[in-house]
């Protein structure tokens, strides 16, 4: 079943990068058409700053772009946020809504993160919605209980496309991944449940890893059963890494 999803790679630059850093798109361009057409959607999620620069930058090489997140209302007294009708004007396609960053510094409930990719789905966008259990929570046996419940507070009930990424908080940024095994258990657990609430179309949703993917994991890891990409933080910061990433598809 999952060998129809064309998976999709999407690279969150996260509280990084300045408009230097879009020389690093152009590399990242000239890569993709230099060689045979990548077998990814390629998406790069860049602070908001960035975004309609990147945006045009990415649009002659195919590279689409993401936010990082928005909020829930279409606009109005919120100083310091951006809705998601903004980033779809910048050029977006994507939203991440529900990242572990927000929901452990910013204390996004899953009722919120659901009400963000309403906003998404609003505005044209596809949200990527980001699960994933702490070490602590790992280690006591709930990692699944965990995600179960994320996945079932955090999507809306909607007919609007969106994304899956289930990132283990513990494997952000540490260079540790769970074993094949155990992202393999967790992935087909995601796509029961979607299956389950969606059917058919829960069949077809990309399932994203994320945490510590990098060019030299990346083949095994993307090539897991209900592994339809990957999402990218520190290695989709240099052309030349997150590159190897997509030719690793
Ligand atoms: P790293 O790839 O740096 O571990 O980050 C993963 C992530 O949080 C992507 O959203």
């Amino acid at each position: 079943m999952s060998k129809t999803i064309t998976p999709l790679i999407a690279g969150n630059w996260k509280m990084n990068g300045v408009s230097a850093s879009l020389a690093e798109l152009t590399a990242l361009g000239q890569a993709l058409t230099a060689g045979p057409a990548p077998r990814a959607i390629v998406v790069i999620c860049p602070p908001a700053t960035l975004l309609a620069a990147a945006s045009a930058h990415g649009a002659s090489s195919g590279i689409l772009t993401g936010g990082q997140d928005c909020h829930p209302a279409k606009s109005g007294a919120h100083t310091g946020d951006i809705s998601a009708a903004m980033l779809a004007d910048a050029g977006a396609q994507y939203v991440i809504v529900g990242h572990s960053e927000r929901r452990a510094n910013h204390g996004e409930t899953d009722e919120l993160v659901r009400a963000k990719a309403e906003a998404g789905f609003a505005a044209g966008l596809k949200p990527i919605i980001c699960v994933g259990e702490t070490e602590a929570e790992r280690d006591a046996g709930q990692a699944e209980t965990v995600v179960e419940r994320q996945l079932a507070g955090s999507i809306p009930d909607s007919e609007a496309t969106f994304v899956v990424a289930y990132e283990p908080v513990w494997a952000i940024g540490t260079g540790r991944t769970p074993t094949n095994a155990e992202i393999a258990q967790m992935h087909a657990r995601i796509r029961g449940v979607l299956t389950a609430r969606f059917g058919e179309r829960g069949a077809s949703v990309n399932i994203l890893y994320g945490g510590s993917l990098k060019p030299s994991n990346a083949r095994e890891i993307l090539a897991i059963e209900h592994v339809n990409g990957g999402l990218v933080g520190g290695a989709s910061l240099l052309a030349k890494d997150f590159a190897a990433i997509i030719s690793a598809v």
